[in-house]
C-alpha cells in the first residue's frame, strides 16, 4: 500500500528519494510522485504509472525533499490524483497514506473558504488545511489540524525556505531513520536502510519535526516524548532477490530456514509468554488473507494438542460482531502488524475486555503496541506481495504455543511434547526435499495454466491449506479458484465439475484419509483432472492423474509441507502465464486501509 520517503541532510534529495521509493516498491502503487525544497519554492513532479517514468534529470538540486507511491483508493490513479499534493499558494506540500473519512465535509468547507482543489483525493485537504491553518509554525500547524482529521494517516510535509520535514502518524506506518547530517523517514524500514539502520518507530498521534541533525517529537497530547532508536539487524541483503528471479521464490526457499530461526531457542524452553497469567480456557485467533489461513489450522493445532476450544475469525467480521460474555484469551496475527482490519480488531477485542496477544513478523509493528503480549515469527523480511514463509513461520509458532498451553493444563504429556519437538526440529529438512523436487512439481502446472476454474479441496487441519493454496493461485496467476472442504462439494459446486476443471486434493493418512479416497473417486467420476498432493497411497495414484507426495510426518504437521507444494505450484503457474508474481495487480502487500 501507499509507500513515504523523506530526506533532510547535506545530500542532493532526488536521487535519495527514487532509491527509496524502489525500496518500497513491494508494496504495491499506481503512480508516484517527489516535492523537492528548491531556491524560493517547491519542485512537484509526479505521474501515473512506475516510478522510472518520474524524469530524475528534470529534479533541481536539494537538499529536502519528500516521495510518494500511491494506491488509489480515493479517485483513480492520474497524474492528478499522485502525490505531493500543493496547497493553493504553492508554500507548502504534502504526502499522505491512509483514509480521511471527514474529507468531503472538510473539502466544501475550504471550498467555501476559496480554496481551489486539482485532484478527487482525500489527501489534497491537507495540504489546504495547513494553508488554511498556518500561523507562522508548521508544527503547530499540523499539531493542530490532525486534531480536525478523522481516519488514518501518515502524513510529511514540507515547506518553501526550510530544511525542516512535518510528519504525523497515526493508524498507518512511519519510521524516522536516523542518520548522522541526515534523517529519514519512511512507511517502512528497507527505504532508510542505505544511510542508517538505526530507526525510531512513531506512535498513534505522535507528530514530529525532522531536520539535518535533529528530531524532535511531540505525543498526541503535544507533550515533548523521546521515541526510542532501535537497530535494526538484518541488512538489504535479506531483503533482496539474491539471485532468484522473483522475491516470491526467493522467499519460499528460504523456509527451512525461516522454521529454523523460528524455533531457535524456543523448543526446550518458551520464554516469549507467560501464558500461567492469562485464563486461555477459551482462545479466538483473529486475522486476515493468509494470516487468517494461519489462524484457522492454529484452530485445529490448538483444539488437538491442548484440548482448548478454539475459533478463527476474520479481523473485518469481528470488528462489526457483537460483543458476548465470553472473554476469550485473542490472538491476532498479521505478517506486517499493520494491517488496518487487524489493529482495529485488536482495538476492539482489548475495549471488550480480552487479554490480547499479536503474532507478528514485524519488529515494534502497529499492532505490537496495541496488545498485551507478542510474539515474533522470525521469518526475516517479506516483500514478495504473496505471503509465504510468514504462513509457514506463524504455524511453527502456533504448534508452539499449543504445546505451552496443553503442558499447562496437563492435556500434553511430557512424553509427547518431546514427540513434537522432534518432530517440529525436522521439518526444515522435509522442506528442503520438497524444494528440491521443485521441477517436478514445475511440470504439473501444465494442467493448471489453461484452466479458468480451479478448486483445492482438504478435510480437517488441511481444509485451510486448501483455502490458502486456491488464494495463492488467484493472487498471483489471476485464475479463479476456490478452496473446499471436500464433503462439501457435492452440496452445490459438483455441478461445476467438467473435464476442464482441475482439482487439488489434499490428502494425508489421518482420520480422514479414507473419507477423501471416496470424496476422490466421485470427482474422477466427474472427469476432473485431478492432482493430488499428500502421503503415498496406491489407490490414490490410480484416481489422480499426478500424486505429489510429501515426506511421512504426523497428519498434524502436514498442512506446512503441503503448502510448500501449493507455493510452488501456484508460483510456477503464475510464471508459465508471465504475471507480474511479486506485485500482482491491484494488490498491496500489507493492506493499511479498512
Ligand atoms: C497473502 O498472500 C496476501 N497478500 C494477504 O492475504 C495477506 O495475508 C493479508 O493482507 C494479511 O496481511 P498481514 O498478515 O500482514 O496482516
Amino acid at each position: 500500500m501507499c509507500g513515504i520517503v523523506g530526506y533532510t541532510g547535506i545530500n542532493n534529495v532526488g536521487g535519495i528519494l527514487l532509491k527509496g521509493l524502489k525500496r518500497l516498491e513491494y508494496r504495491g502503487y499506481d503512480s508516484a510522485g517527489v516535492a523537492i525544497v528548491e531556491n524560493n519554492g517547491i519542485y512537484v513532479q509526479k505521474t501515473k504509472g512506475r516510478i522510472r517514468e518520474l524524469d530524475e534529470d528534470d529534479f533541481p538540486n536539494g537538499n529536502v525533499g519528500i516521495g510518494h507511491t500511491r494506491w488509489a483508493t480515493h479517485g483513480k490513479p492520474s497524474d492528478e490524483n499522485a502525490h505531493p499534493f500543493s496547497d493553493c499558494t504553492g508554500e507548502f506540500a504534502v504526502v499522505h497514506n491512509g483514509i480521511i473519512d471527514n474529507f468531503v465535509t472538510l473539502k466544501e468547507e475550504l471550498i467555501k473558504k476559496g480554496h481551489e482543489f486539482t485532484s478527487e483525493t482525500d489527501s489534497e485537504v491537507i495540504a489546504h488545511l495547513i494553508e488554511e491553518n498556518y500561523q507562522g509554525d508548521l508544527v503547530e500547524t499540523l499539531k493542530n489540524i490532525v486534531g480536525m482529521l478523522r481516519g488514518s494517516y501518515a502524513i510529511c510535509a514540507v515547506q518553501k525556505d526550510s530544511n525542516r520535514i512535518v510528519i504525523a502518524r497515526d493508524q498507518s506506518p512511519l519510521v524516522i531513520g536516523v542518520g548522522v547530517d541526515e534523517n529519514l523517514i519512511a512507511s517502512d524500514v528497507p527505504a532508510v536502510l542505505d544511510y542508517t539502520n538505526e530507526v525510531k518507530y512513531l506512535e498513534d498521534g505522535d507528530v514530529a519535526e525532522i531536520s539535518s541533525n535533529g528530531v524532535h517529537i511531540w505525543d498526541s497530547l503535544g507533550n515533548a516524548v523521546e521515541r526510542e532508536t532501535v537497530e535494526i539487524d538484518w541488512n538489504l541483503e535479506d531483503a533482496e532477490k539474491g539471485g532468484y528471479e522473483h522475491y516470491m521464490l526467493k522467499e519460499i526457499y528460504e523456509q527451512p530456514k525461516a522454521i529454523h530461526d523460528s524455533l531457535l531457542g524456543r523448543l526446550v524452553e518458551f520464554n516469549d509468554v507467560d501464558f500461567k497469567q492469562y485464563d486461555t480456557r477459551f482462545i479466538r485467533i483473529i486475522s486476515c488473507g493468509t494470516s487468517y489461513h494461519a489462524a484457522l489450522v492454529g484452530k485445529y493445532i490448538i483444539e488437538e494438542i491442548a484440548k482448548i476450544p478454539c475459533t478463527a475469525e476474520l479481523a473485518s467480521e469481528y470488528r462489526y460482531s457483537s460483543p458476548s460474555e465470553y472473554l476469550p484469551f485473542t490472538i491476532l496475527i498479521s505478517q506486517s502488524g499493520e494491517t488496518a482490519d487487524t489493529i482495529a480488531a485488536a482495538k476492539e477485542a482489548k475495549q471488550r475486555g480480552c487479554k490480547t496477544m499479536a503474532i507478528t513478523n514485524v519488529m515494534n509493528s502497529s499492532i505490537t503496541r496495541e496488545v498485551d503480549e507478542v510474539i515474533y515469527t522470525q521469518a526475516g523480511p517479506e516483500i514478495g506481495v504473496a505471503a509465504t514463509k510468514t504462513f509457514t513461520t506463524q504455524l511453527i509458532v502456533l504448534y508452539l504455543i499449543a504445546m505451552e498451553l496443553g503442558l499447562n493444563n496437563n492435556k500434553l504429556l511430557r512424553e509427547n511434547a518431546q514427540d513434537y519437538r522432534d518432530e517440529l526440529r525436522r521439518l526444515p529438512r522435509h522442506v528442503k526435499v520438497l524444494l528440491d523436487q521443485s521441477e517436478d512439481i514445475r511440470k504439473v502446472c501444465e494442467k493448471l495454466v489453461d484452466a479458468d476454474d480451479i478448486f483445492f479441496v482438504g478435510r480437517n487441519i488441511n481444509y485451510p491449506v486448501a483455502l490458502e493454496g486456491a488464494l495463492k493461485l488467484k493472487e498471483i496467476a489471476y485464475i479463479h479458484s476456490a478452496g473446499y472442504p471436500a464433503g462439501e462439494l457435492k452440496h452445490g459446486p459438483f455441478a461445476l465439475l467438467t473435464e476442464n476443471t482441475p482439482v487439488v486434493a489434499i490428502l494425508v493418512k489421518d482420520h480422514t484419509f479414507e473419507k477423501m479416497l471416496g470424496n476422490i473417486g466421485e470427482i474422477a467420476a466427474r472427469s476432473s483432472p485431478i492432482i493430488a498432493v499428500g502421503d503415498h497411497d496406491k489407490e490414490l495414484k490410480k484416481l489422480s492423474d499426478k500424486l505429489i507426495t510429501i515426506p511421512s510426518v504426523p497428519p498434524m504437521f502436514s498442512p506446512i509441507l503441503v503448502n510448500v507444494v501449493l507455493q510452488l505450484l501456484a508460483y510456477y503457474t503464475a510464471y508459465e502465464l508471465d504475471c507480474a508474481i511479486d506485485k500482482p495487480r491491484n494488490l498491496a502487500k500489507s493492506v493499511t486501509v479498512e
